[in-house]
């Protein structure tokens, strides 16, 4: 089948066509147009991403990212005659007027593209930002008569790892081909964002169990925080692991010492708060930071946010005897870290392509996929946003 699939819950505005084949035992996924919009530059000025600016930048962005997905994907076909728009339109859009305009000016001229279903993100993320996408899959869904598919962000970030095959794998023999016959159930997932950081049980696609997750502050939004202490831009992450990698490179070693929250505690939960506190009396204390103490930073703030996450995701592994750990989020964009999991003994480690680590709508369309074999589809009508959808 083939799913368009529609990403709005941060600051990325993504529109995808993929299509599905396999079932669920060999899902296979083909992607025929796939456009990521990165607000980032936009929101660096304020050090994060401000909600109303990112539901502004929606509401003017999916149109055009829509129009160019669906030439890419070679579904754009001119209409024979106009297609009409449907009476409710402008109050699906009460809220996204730039979105109603754009509509207005598009649809009438292209003809229903084919497309079996619309695959979108409902939850979690920011709420202003994600009605953007809902509201739009709504008023195509009216337009066009296809059934949408519902859609939890995390979910999108778990099954990333079944997207290419082409791999971008570090080399370590422990790191297996993401073939998801080779998927042992149950299964571990280990998810790494700027809104999350979660261990998940995997009962097998399509059937979660939160069994582990932060306390306060999730990872992605530690290393955007501290980076801001060192003047680093947002997106933090990518900045602190250049560092870091550059102290490694050099031989600096740390002379700073930072705290690994929780990595005693018997459950398989984490907390970086403290860890984010402790980085900010260290760069206090120090005064005005020269580019060694960045690098030497840097260094032991990764070090100490990835020890949490390898000692938790062990745990997990052992405590419930699973082999298996697919991991996904913005995070696992990291080397460091894809290298440390490597060398988890025993496990087999899936990650996702480089590609596809970051937000995206593929991930969208192939949780879409999973959702549509393994539920049924919602009614258009009762799809809402949910800032704080959990996985189930
Ligand atoms: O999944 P994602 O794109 O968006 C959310 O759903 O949150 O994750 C974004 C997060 C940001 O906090 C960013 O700083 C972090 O992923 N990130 C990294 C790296 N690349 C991106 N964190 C650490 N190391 C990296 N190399
Ligand atoms: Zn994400």
């Amino acid at each position: 089948m083939k799913i368009l699939a529609i990403e709005t819950s941060c600051d990325e505005t993504a529109v995808a066509v993929l299509e599905c084949t396999g079932g669920i035992d060999a899902p296979r996924f083909d992607v025929l147009g796939n456009l990521v919009l990165s607000q980032a530059d936009k929101h660096a000025e304020f050090g994060g991403v401000y909600p109303n600016l990112a539901k502004r930048e929606h509401s003017e962005n999916l149109v055009p990212i829509l129009t160019q997905v669906l030439k890419d994907a070679q579904l754009e076909v001119p209409a024979g005659s106009p297609t009409p728009l449907p009476d409710n339109l402008a109050e699906v859009l009460e809220r996204e007027p730039e979105l109603f305009t754009h509509l207005q000016e598009y649809i009438p001229h292209i003809a229903k593209p084919n497309i079996d279903a619309i695959a979108v993100t409902n939850g979690p993320g920011l709420e202003p930002a994600l009605w953007v996408g809902v509201n739009f899959a709504r008023a195509l869904s009216a337009i066009w008569d296809i059934p949408i598919i519902p859609t939890n962000h995390m979910e999108g970030h778990i099954v990333s790892v079944l997207i290419d095959q082409d791999r971008n794998n570090v080399g370590s023999p422990t790191l297996v081909d993401d073939n998801p016959s080779t998927i042992q159930f149950p299964a571990l997932a280990l998810l790494v964002s700027g809104g999350h950081t979660q261990l998940v049980k995997i009962n097998t696609w399509g059937s979660y169990e939160i069994i582990g997750e932060t306390r306060d502050d999730a990872i992605g939004e530690a290393f955007d925080k501290v980076a801001r202490m060192l003047d680093l831009p947002y997106p933090g992450g990518p900045q602190i692991g250049r560092l870091a990698a550059e102290a490694r490179a050099a031989g600096l070693e740390s002379d700073i010492k930072l705290p690994r929250p929780m990595v005693d505690t018997d459950d398989f939960d984490f907390s970086y708060s403290g860890l984010k506190t402790a980085a900010l009396y260290a760069i206090r204390d120090n005064g005005t930071p020269t580019d060694d103490f960045k690098k030497k930073m840097s260094r032991e703030f990764e070090d100490a946010a990835f020890d949490c996450v390898i000692v938790k995701t062990t745990k997990a592994l052992d405590a419930l005897g699973m082999r298996d750990v697919i991991v996904g989020g913005g995070v696992i964009a990291s080397a460091e870290l894809r290298r440390r999991l490597a060398e988890i003994s025993g496990a087999h480690v899936h990650l996702p392509d480089m590609g596809f680590t970051g937000d995206n709508a593929v991930m969208i369309g192939a949780a879409g996929y999973i959702n549509h074999l393994t539920n049924t589809i919602a009614p258009s009508d009762a799809l809402r946003a949910d800032g704080n959808l959990r996985l189930k």
